[in-house]
């Protein structure tokens, strides 16, 4: 290989610089992790990225324009998207595509953050969901052993590039096509399961894959964003206990089960209420975290030049809530209930227990329920279930 690609030094620096990049972040690398990121490169894994150009998306490779420009963006602490709407970079055309990604690869601090709380050890048997480009299957390939690690996407065309990267970088761990949520090898189970695709409660089959004193570090989120990653061990009565990261994360949905988008009504301009809470507080995620634990779990916010609108499927209520050029903001309901009381309930609530954070929250998941607690500290116990 010629070029940039082809100068051994240049990528050893690229990989150094990372590793730093991360370290001076939030995550303190562990040697073990270190070595991930210094013997994993990533730029074998993302030929072909995304950049922004305005609302577009642009694929990039390392012929366009500027190399040093591109192994910075490739060895940079950020996301590197994909897949735009089902459509790799690798197959879309030069002027690029205006849509909603569907693949990526994690920030790399993110990832680390995940690794870290994942606490793999060689041998371990990995369960990865979302392959994606594979990069982070390299660095689980390098911590656990590749014979140990299984990893799972929802398109061929992403495990066949997956799986292509990693054998040629020596990898060769069991990369699969099909639902991460549900298919799993027969009877296999895990120490370790890894996802990187969000979830609104943690799918019953990943409790059961994983063995008792296993962990499982899974990004979770409901339509309010506020992502979060939640960390479970196993005991041995069945029941997975652990606590949220510190570390927001704004992971892509995971897609499971026939993906039909909710048709939202039209909230009909009827007689309506001021309110003094604006919906950019849901902009905070802390607070849009701690929101969402008060809301019906089928809740679905969508927002626009109208405001944002939250709908539930369940009864069919919806709620608009508009900021408006004067005066406080509005809201405007149609059905059973005004879905802004809850959220306002929530903020008085979130406030008087001054504003705790993300880490402090503990979360259980059983095979019957999924709950996240909060221990004030004069003791009193918050609970919800997901
Ligand atoms: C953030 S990307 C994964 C990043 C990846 N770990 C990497 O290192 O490149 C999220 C991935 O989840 C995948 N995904 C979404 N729903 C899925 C499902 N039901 N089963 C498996 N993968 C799924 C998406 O196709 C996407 O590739």
């Amino acid at each position: 290989m010629t070029g940039i690609l082809g100068d051994e030094q240049r990528l050893l620096a690229s990989r150094v610089g990372l590793a730093r990049q991360i370290d001076r972040g939030s995550v303190v690398l562990s040697s073990r992790l270190a070595g991930a990121f210094l013997n994993v490169p990533r730029h074998p894994f993302v030929p072909v990225f995304y950049r922004r150009d305005g609302e577009r998306f642009v694929p990039w490779r390392v012929k366009d324009g500027d190399p040093e420009a591109w192994l910075d963006a490739v060895y940079a602490d950020d996301s590197l998207v994909t897949e735009v709407d089902g459509i790799h970079a690798e197959v879309a055309a030069p002027e690029g595509l205006i849509g909603v990604p569907t693949s990526s690869s994690t920030a790399p601090s993110l990832m680390a953050d995940m690794l870290d709380a994942l606490d793999v050890s060689e041998g371990n048997e990995v369960y990865e969901v979302g392959t994606g480009t594979g990069y982070n299957a390299g660095a689980l390939s390098f911590l656990a052993g590749d014979r140990h690690v299984t990893t799972v996407d929802r398109t061929e065309a992403l495990t066949d590039r997956a799986r292509r990267r990693l054998n040629a970088m020596g990898f060769d761990p069991l990369v699969l096509h099909g639902d991460g949520a549900r298919d799993f090898p027969e009877d296999a189970t895990y120490d370790r399961l890894i996802a990187t695709a969000s979830v609104p409660r943690v799918p019953r089959e990943w409790l059961k894959r994983l063995r008792p004193g296993g962990i499982m570090v899974v990004p979770v989120k409901g339509t309010l964003a506020g992502g979060t990653v939640a960390r479970l061990t196993k005991l041995r009565d069945g029941a997975a206990v652990g606590h949220i990261l510190h570390t927001p994360a704004a992971f892509m949905p995971l897609k499971t089960g026939p993906q039909v988008p909710p048709q939202m009504p039209d909230v009909p301009d009827r007689p309506g209420r001021k309110t003094a809470l604006s919906a950019r507080v849901l902009d905070d995620w802390t607070f849009s975290f701690f929101a969402q634990l008060h809301m019906p779990a089928g809740l679905v916010r969508t927002y626009g030049r109208q405001g944002t609108i939250l709908y539930d499927p369940a009864d069919g209520s919806v709620t608009r809530v508009a900021d408006m050029h004067e005066g406080p903001p509005f809201v405007t309901s149609t059905g059973p209930s005004d879905l802004w009381r809850p959220i306002e309930a929530a903020h008085r609530l979130w406030q008087r227990l001054n504003r705790p954070r993300r880490e402090w929250f503990t979360v259980e998941v059983t095979p019957v329920e999924q709950s996240v607690r909060y221990t004030a500290p004069d003791g009193e116990v918050h609970c919800w279930l997901l």
